[in-house]
């Protein structure tokens, strides 16, 4: 959510800028600037909407250069979308300024007191007040610093009036040598380079420049010049800094041939479940092994109810979570959406694991679910994606995905990968419970052949887009499945959702008949997920049920299924496999149909209106 770049070093500064936001406008695109700082002045430039409709424009007809600068990419939270709304703000004496990625929640009562003392704003953010108040120490500390630079030291007092979050990436005209970083909450990163340095809300806005990445921590401020940075803490703590190496290259954050994030991201899916099982599976003990739980096989046995809190496509992860770890391990699983789960005093006993699956890491609301579990002294594990985030260091220990960086608005590998890992773990809690290694083994032998089996559906791309164009002018749908499928069907309907504007409900199947079957026309498609399993006659008279309204319909059925051909408008079929893990097959054909649906609805798959991939704020 915003996105922050800045550089310092002996390069022109606004091509970097430019790059690294494009980079990181999947954070927001509501707006986009920068500010250089070269010649004795600030040169500020900034232009409502995508940056290439906005401010790439307005660039080549009045240009900016300079050695230091920051950059910005908005998501609007204070003032909507405007030229005046975007981010770099300035100070009052236009001395300083300030980009940021967060929410200063007393805004208002410093911009009153600020107001009544002379000050004007130009913009109803509370960004700009945050600049006028680090503008208001940096005039009083000028002279008198000692050990911290006069900058570093205007923004640490700043910040210690402040409550709220941020990240900001902060200059003053008066030393275009240095750049000030600061977080609490909004993620911010310190790129290391050969006698240049970044300052980037995350890694993909530097890789192309450097693979040595300093991630900061809350309360930390990073004073940065193009030879060295030194950080240091507004907390208690002294600040501890730690390079880490970039476990993926520049172009792991590129389109390639396709068209769009999204569908390369789709297309990486057979790689990306593979990275998510490699290493393991010990296919002779049928046991799933894990590097980073940080937990004995012993505290593992006495769990004895697992709370899952997580947001959008990774809580339909969780909920699949829920489905595997009853199967398999008899534990109680409940599943939160975090920001309920944050506000809320769930009874979470002694021996209660609590799990939180993001694939940022950095979601405001499951962080702060994972800080209160910690605070009442539960031990949390985290799933995550983004090695080095902040909800992967806070956590107590847990399973990356090893996706690389998913840049597409609507989550689609980490779903698959979230969900492999999942099961992996839930077979462990059986396997040390009442599971035989048979059974193990039986289970990790189909889920190593998921990803070949991903790319079979892969392959009916075409026929999908096809379908996808059939129905691309509906104004409703639902997605319809049960047991495992039914967590798949809330995915079906988000991914058309988020990315073509189209109403979607995802629904237990059997479900429809208590209301909303009330809706099913003609013109209301059903996108029935029906595998072959325990569960399909059931499913088969529920898709009866939608046929006898006239809905019409599209199976998402097992190889092998001719009978369904007869009954259904379109079909998909999947291969077969174990029913805990068809999951992984069963998505797939939703996301290419919801992807195609947008395209073919002229819609900006990869930056869809009002989302953003990272949600910091609450
Ligand atoms: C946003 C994104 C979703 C994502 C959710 C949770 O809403 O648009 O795609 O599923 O946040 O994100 P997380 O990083 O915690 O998985």
């Amino acid at each position: 959510m915003c996105g922050i770049v800045g550089y310092i070093g002996k390069r022109d500064a606004t091509p970097i800028l430019l790059e690294g936001l494009r980079r990181l406008e999947y954070r927001g695109y509501d707006s986009a600037g920068i500010a250089l700082n070269g010649d004795g002045r600030f040169q500020i430039r900034k232009k409502k909407g995508k940056i290439d409709e906005g401010l790439a424009r307005l660039l080549p007809e009045n240009p900016a250069h300079g050695n230091s600068g920051i950059g910005h990419t908005r998501w609007a939270t204070h003032g909507p979308p405007s030229d005046e709304n975007s981010h770099p703000h300035l100070d009052q004496s236009g001395r300083i300024v300030v980009v940021h990625n967060g929410v200063i929640e007393n805004f208002d009562r410093l911009k009153q007191r600020m107001l009544r003392d002379g000050h004007t704003f130009h913009s109803a953010t509370d960004t700009e007040v945050l600049a006028h108040l680090i503008g208001e120490h940096y005039m009083k500390v000028k002279a008198k610093s000692g050990d911290l630079h006069p900058l570093t030291l205007a923004v640490m007092n700043a910040l210690r009036e402040v409550i709220g979050t941020y990240g900001i990436g902060v200059l003053s005209v008066d030393y275009p040598d240095v750049m000030v970083g600061a977080r609490r909450g909004s993620p911010l990163l310190v790129g290391v380079g050969e006698g240049e340095h970044f300052l980037a809300s995350d890694a993909s806005a530097v890789v192309a420049h450097t693979r040595q990445v300093a991630y900061l921590n809350d309360y930390d401020v990073a004073t940065i010049e193009s030879g060295r940075f030194d950080v240091t803490s507004l907390g208690s703590d002294t600040a501890k800094v730690q390079i880490s190496q970039l476990e993926f290259g520049a172009e792991a954050a590129e389109k390639g041939d396709f068209a769009h994030f999204m569908l390369k991201e789709i297309f990486e899916q057979p790689r990306t479940v593979q990275n998510a099982l490699r290493g393991r599976i010990d296919l002779e003990e049928g046991m799933p092994k894990f590097g980073g739980l940080n937990m004995t096989t012993a505290e593992l046995r006495e769990v004895d109810q697992i709370v899952i809190p997580a947001c959008g496509t990774s809580w339909h992860a969780a909920l699949l979570g829920e489905y595997l770890f009853e199967e398999f391990a008899h534990i109680p699983t409940e599943v939160e959406y975090a920001s309920e789960f944050r506000y809320r005093n769930s009874p979470i006993e002694k021996h209660t694991l609590v799990l939180v699956i993001t694939q940022s890491g950095e979601t405001a609301d499951t962080l702060a679910g994972l800080r209160e579990s910690r605070r009442r002294g539960h031990k949390v594990l985290a799933i995550c994606n983004v090695v080095g985030s902040t909800i992967a260091r806070e956590a107590d220990g847990g399973i990356y995905l090893h996706a690389g960086p998913e840049i597409g608005v609507a989550s689609t590998k980490a779903f698959t990968s979230q969900v492999s890992v999942l099961a992996l773990f839930a077979l462990l809690m059986g396997r040390i419970r009442m599971l035989s290694s048979s059974k193990g083994a039986q289970f990790l032998r189909a889920l190593e052949a998921a990803p070949q089996q991903i790319e079979k559906v892969l392959e009916q791309n075409d026929a999908i887009r096809r379908i996808a164009q059939k129905y691309a002018q509906c104004e409703d749908f639902f997605f319809l499945g049960r047991q495992y499928n039914f967590p798949v069907s809330l995915e079906g309907a988000l991914k058309l959702k988020e990315i073509s504007y189209i109403h979607a409900e995802g629904y237990p199947a059997a479900e429809m008949k208590h209301g909303p079957i009330a809706m099913i026309d003609e013109k209301t498609p059903s996108v029935f997920v029906i595998p072959s399993d325990g569960m399909y006659e059931k499913s088969f008279s529920n898709l009866e049920e939608i046929k006898a309204r006239k809905g019409p319909v599209i199976a998402i059925a097992t190889e092998g299924n001719t009978r369904i051909k007869d009954r259904v408008d379109d079909v998909i079929y999947v291969p077969s496999t174990l029913e805990p893990i068809s999951p992984l097959l069963t998505v797939i054909p939703l996301q290419l149909l919801a992807y195609h649906i947008a395209v073919a609805r002229g819609c900006d798959v990869d930056k869809p209106r009002n989302l953003a991939k990272s949600v910091t704020v609450e």
